[in-house]
């Protein structure tokens, strides 16, 4: 049998995402175990699990490295890779927003100053209020970015929001709902399609279970 390839997330949300396959009949106990190991496969069940960085996965499932993975939607937002969004998982929720300081005060006569991961999904945003903006991209850290006065707002990721709060911000609009999705490879889906079916249909089922 050909197995299917998977890229899951590496991290506490890939961990969770595997006990859902694992909960669906593609178990692969090996991956498991401790160690630095980044390939993992069960033959009998026709996977083979891959771990690689959240925000990769759709470029190994965009280029056909792996058939199917699990990607958050603002990657699948900020980057639009060509792939097949197959199903909603309804885990590591969370939202995008604009935060800024407590106090801050917007004047929309001035060109507003934006540091983001997320300048794709910013410029968006902000095009569609015709908003003229300044995008500072960075990498990480973006909290620190209007404190320093680096900035005046920040696009990022809340999911607690203890980040946003430890930092004397607040959230102060919403730009959209945030969770996992099964994304396929398009030229995969057609060839394998009886077999990532299958996984969908099983993981399709643990999620219906766990929001009933
Ligand atoms: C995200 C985001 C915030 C944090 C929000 O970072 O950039 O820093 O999570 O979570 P909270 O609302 O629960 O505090 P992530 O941990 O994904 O990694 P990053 O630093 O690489 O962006």
């Amino acid at each position: 049998m050909e197995f299917i390839n998977v890229a899951l997330p590496k991290g506490r949300l890939g961990e969770k995402v595997y006990d859902m396959f694992e909960q669906a009949g593609f178990p692969c106990p090996s991956i498991k175990e401790k160690g630095r190991k980044l390939i993992f496969e069960n033959a009998e069940a026709g996977v083979r699990f891959f771990w690689v960085k959240p925000s990769d996965v759709s470029i190994y499932v965009e280029r056909g490295a792996a058939d199917i993975g699990v990607a958050g939607k603002d990657i699948l937002l900020e980057y639009a890779p060509d792939v097949y969004e197959l199903l909603d998982l309804k885990m590591g929720k969370c939202y995008m927003a604009v935060a800024a300081k407590k106090d801050y005060r917007d004047d929309p006569s001035r060109t507003l100053r934006v540091a983001t991961k997320f300048s794709n999904i910013a410029k968006k945003y902000y095009a569609e209020k015709c908003r003229d903006i300044d995008i500072i991209k960075l990498n990480g850290s973006i909290e620190i970015a209007p404190i320093l006065e680096l900035s005046d707002v920040i696009v990022d990721i809340v999911e607690t929001g203890k980040t946003l709060l430890e930092n004397d911000l607040e959230p102060k609009e919403k730009i959209v709902d945030i969770s996992a999705r099964l994304i396929s490879n398009k030229t995969a889906y057609k060839f394998k399609q009886e077999g990532i079916d299958k996984i969908k249909e099983g993981l399709a089922e643990i999620v219906r279970n766990k929001n009933d």
